[in-house]
């Protein structure tokens, strides 16, 4: 792996901030390879004692806030990030795995386990026959399980900034996780207002969020699921148009649901039939109207085995299953090409050395008249040289007469 370097881990006074020195870890090799980008942080692939992991750093562009006290709330907040995010274990969550303090750099490094993808990455590359219906229950089935696990808690822990960002998929298995714990926050049922506003996904937000003081308990994470469900079947961002719509010259207020009406318009009968009574009653602008997340888990549940009755394939093994023997007939086509070309070599092969073989008789055979040639041109010269011999001798004979 080509590392940036590997560093002694540095508890040093530029560090002195980052308090939870029990979550430090050493050892890291990191990389220039980025996996990801938030608006508050970036993701690298790292080697943590020779396993690929991932480490989010937070952008050094944040360092430049020169308010009172700016580099100190930002390290604190981070810091709160790692303490909530370490504590959580569970299938559907990312697993948080330590702290790396850099050398050189005042912000400290968040090690967790490496993902393959976004589900926002997944759904921008796929188009949907690509990405079937059954598997799509499946990632939205494991995000529901991972929401009851977070309100289970005691205080129950809202995600906060829950869209397709922050869901991570692992492509082969389509095992599914959430990630991004910035905004994560126990929510004390008696307090639940809270003093400054959210930052969060603004298309996946519910009402109470946005009011001032903002109000509001777990059920804001079901109004994000719902607009999750939406972006999963369209491969679209759930926009919401204005709260406002003219009916003749009537102004009338829309309800949430209302607003996503473009989004739902796309989906197909099945898709309808099957998510829309969910969607609905997630969007719900009155939070207690909206499903628990327990609920939802029994929802998708119920969705992924009617699509399997369906004669569907819930599982993931049967969508690579698929893959797999689309992939062996692509090969066997290739190899029953080589096949055909090769039997096509070979005759071009045996037809070439037949010609050779012609050839070389041909040449044996030029040869060996070549030979006779040259036998009789030495026969003939031997009788001229033997009758030039015998005119010479009469020659001189009469010579001889004449004197
Ligand atoms: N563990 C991981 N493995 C692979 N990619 C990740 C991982 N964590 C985050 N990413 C990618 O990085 C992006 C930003 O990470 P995130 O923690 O959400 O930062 P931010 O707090 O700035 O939103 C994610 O949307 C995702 O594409
Ligand atoms: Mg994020």
């Amino acid at each position: 792996m080509a590392g940036r370097g590997r560093d002694a881990p540095l508890y040093s006074i530029e560090h002195a901030s980052f308090q939870s020195s029990d979550l430090l870890i050493s050892d890291l090799v990191l990389t220039d390879t980025k996996l990801g980008k938030g608006a508050d942080a970036s993701v690298y692939l790292v080697e943590w004692n020779g396993t690929v992991c991932a480490a989010k750093r937070l952008h050094e562009v944040l360092l430049e806030d020169e308010s009172p006290g700016g580099t100190k709330k930002l390290v604190s907040n981070f810091e709160i990030e790692c303490v909530t995010w370490s504590k959580l274990r569970h299938p559907g969550i990312v697993q948080f795995l330590g702290v790396y303090l850099e050398r050189g750099s005042r912000l400290p490094v968040l090690v967790m386990e490496k993902m393959d993808t976004s589900l926002r990455q997944y759904l921008e590359s796929h188009s949907k026959d690509r990405f079937p219906l059954e598997l799509k229950a499946f990632v939205l089935h494991q995000i529901t399980q991972a929401l009851a696990y977070l309100h289970s808690q005691d205080p129950p822990l809202v995600h906060h900034d829950l869209s397709p960002n922050n869901v991570l998929l692992n492509v082969e298995t389509f095992g599914t996780k959430l990630t991004d714990f910035g905004m994560s926050r126990a929510i004390n049922p008696s307090s639940n207002i809270r003093k400054s506003s959210i930052k969060g996904t603004p298309a996946f937000m519910p009402p109470e969020a946005l009011q001032k003081p903002p109000h509001y308990n777990e059920k804001l994470d079901i109004f994000s699921f719902g607009n999750i469900i939406l972006s999963t079947i369209t491969h679209r961002w759930p926009e919401p148009c204005h709260l406002t719509q003219y009916k003749g010259n009537q102004l009338i207020a829309l309800d949430e649901f209302q607003r996503r009406e473009r989004c739902v318009e796309m989906f197909t009968a099945q898709e309808k039939q099957l998510f829309l009574p969910t969607v609905r009653r997630c969007l719900e602008n009155r939070p207690d109207k909206r499903p628990s997340s327990a609920v939802l888990v029994q929802e998708l549940r119920h969705i992924t085995s009617v699509l399997s009755h369906d004669g569907h394939v819930v599982r993931p093994f049967e969508h690579l299953r698929q893959q797999l023997s689309a992939k062996e007939e692509e090969c066997r086509q290739k190899d029953e090409m080589i096949k055909m070309n090769n039997e096509a070599l070979t005759e071009k092969d045996e037809a070439l050395s037949e010609k050779n073989e012609m050839l070389q008789e041909k040449d044996e055979m030029l040869r060996e008249k070549d030979e006779v040639v040259r036998d009789k041109d030495e026969a003939l010269r031997e009788v001229l040289r033997e009758k030039d011999e015998a005119l010479r001798e009469v020659l001189r004979e009469k010579d001889e007469v004449v004197r």
